[in-house]
């Protein structure tokens, strides 16, 4: 009976190694432990055993053996195949599970590095600033002086100190300006915070990516073709943009460049407040005013800055249909972004 046993544990393993479907652990299954299986037929073999006592014990133990070894295989392949739909998926899904234990990136950061190092590659710097700013650097110095309307759309939390919580990352502006002059290129992405109401695709915090180029003879050309560049690497597929007018006083002229909806295509989805379009990244010509307060003189420098709206880039790129699951803690399906970085 011993040997018996022996050689059955020697093809139970390897016939385990080669069942890779769950149709073949389950013909394993049968094989060992079903009424007509190996272990039924070690059982009818006890009657010509004289130690019937040792010969079940052993047979008990080979069965449990089985059961184990079947039970564990099968719960490789259920992780295996939870892993091979969340690598499939090209949506965010937050209904699925997360096969694995160990944490991941966020997908604003996976965007972040990504749009970081495509501005690397064309010569940008990357700034690193505040999240308190002061109401200068926040306004004034962006040509928005006090009571002006423009304020309305960007209300924030202030501090009793009279410092505020950034609203964009414009409010760096002035100070990278002093710090490195003309010419210069430079990224900056930071969280910003307003007081506003939260739907499916505002937040009262999220991520912008400012960039700004300054050097003699900046054009609105130049503009285009870094949004362009930037937005073909990001999504790696042809996505359909719009350039319309849009007014900020920090910039002449200023545009919205809206992105199509990745969620509905273009339909019309709570996303996109139903209109097809979201505002992802207004652009424009630093106003003459900014550049003066920045130290930059306008008659020998033009320049170009954009507010790249990240939450809503991420959004987008993984087609996550309400911007409040960015910063809901869903631990289980944030691994779904990781790409091995
Ligand atoms: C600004 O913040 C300007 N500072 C952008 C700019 C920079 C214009 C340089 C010209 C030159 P706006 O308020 O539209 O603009 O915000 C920019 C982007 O940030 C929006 O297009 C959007 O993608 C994102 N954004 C704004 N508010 C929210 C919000 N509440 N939740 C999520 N994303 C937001």
């Amino acid at each position: 009976m011993k040997e018996k046993i022996e050689g059955l544990r020697v093809r139970f393993a390897s016939e385990l190694g080669e069942a890779v479907s769950q149709e073949s652990l389950e013909a394993l299954r049968v094989g060992f432990l079903g009424k007509k299986g190996e272990i039924a037929e070690l059982m009818k073999g006890l009657r010509d055993v004289a130690d019937k006592k040792t010969a079940g014990q052993l047979i008990n133990s080979f069965k449990n053996e089985v059961e184990s070894a079947i039970a564990d295989a099968e719960e490789s392949l259920r992780k295996a195949a939870i892993d091979a739909q969340v690598r499939g998926a090209k949506k965010y899904n937050p209904t699925l599970a997360s096969p694995r234990e160990l944490g991941s990136y966020h997908p604003i950061t996976l965007a972040t590095r990504e749009v970081e190092e495509i501005f690397i590659s064309m010569g940008f710097t990357i700034e690193n600033y505040d999240e308190i700013v002061d109401d200068y650097r926040c306004f004034e110095a962006l040509n928005i002086p006090k009571h002006h309307p423009a304020r309305d759309m960007q209300d924030t939390y202030y501090l009793d100190n009279g410092q505020l919580l950034k609203t964009h990352t414009s409010a760096a502006q002035n100070a990278i300006m002093k710090k490195y002059g003309a010419p210069l290129r430079a990224i900056f992405p930071g969280r910003c915070f307003r007081n506003e109401s939260t739907d499916a695709c505002h937040e009262n915090t999220f991520f912008q990516m400012e960039g700004m180029m300054i050097d003699e003879n900046i054009s609105i050309s130049n503009l285009i073709y870094f949004m362009k560049t930037m937005l073909s690497e990001v999504f790696k597929r042809d996505v359909k943009v719009r350039l319309r007018p849009g007014f900020f006083p920090f910039v002449e002229p200023g545009f919205e460049l809206d992105i199509n909806c990745a969620i509905c295509g273009g339909e019309g989805c709570p996303s996109c407040k139903n209109s097809g379009w979201l505002e992802l990244c207004p652009c424009g010509m630093i106003h003459p005013n900014v550049l003066s307060e920045g130290g930059i003189n306008p008659d020998e420098y033009t320049g170009f800055a954009f507010g790249l709206g990240l939450t809503r880039l991420a959004m987008m790129k993984y087609g996550v249909k309400d911007i409040r699951d960015l910063n809901g803690a869903n631990l289980n399906s944030l691994d779904q972004f990781t790409e091995d970085k």
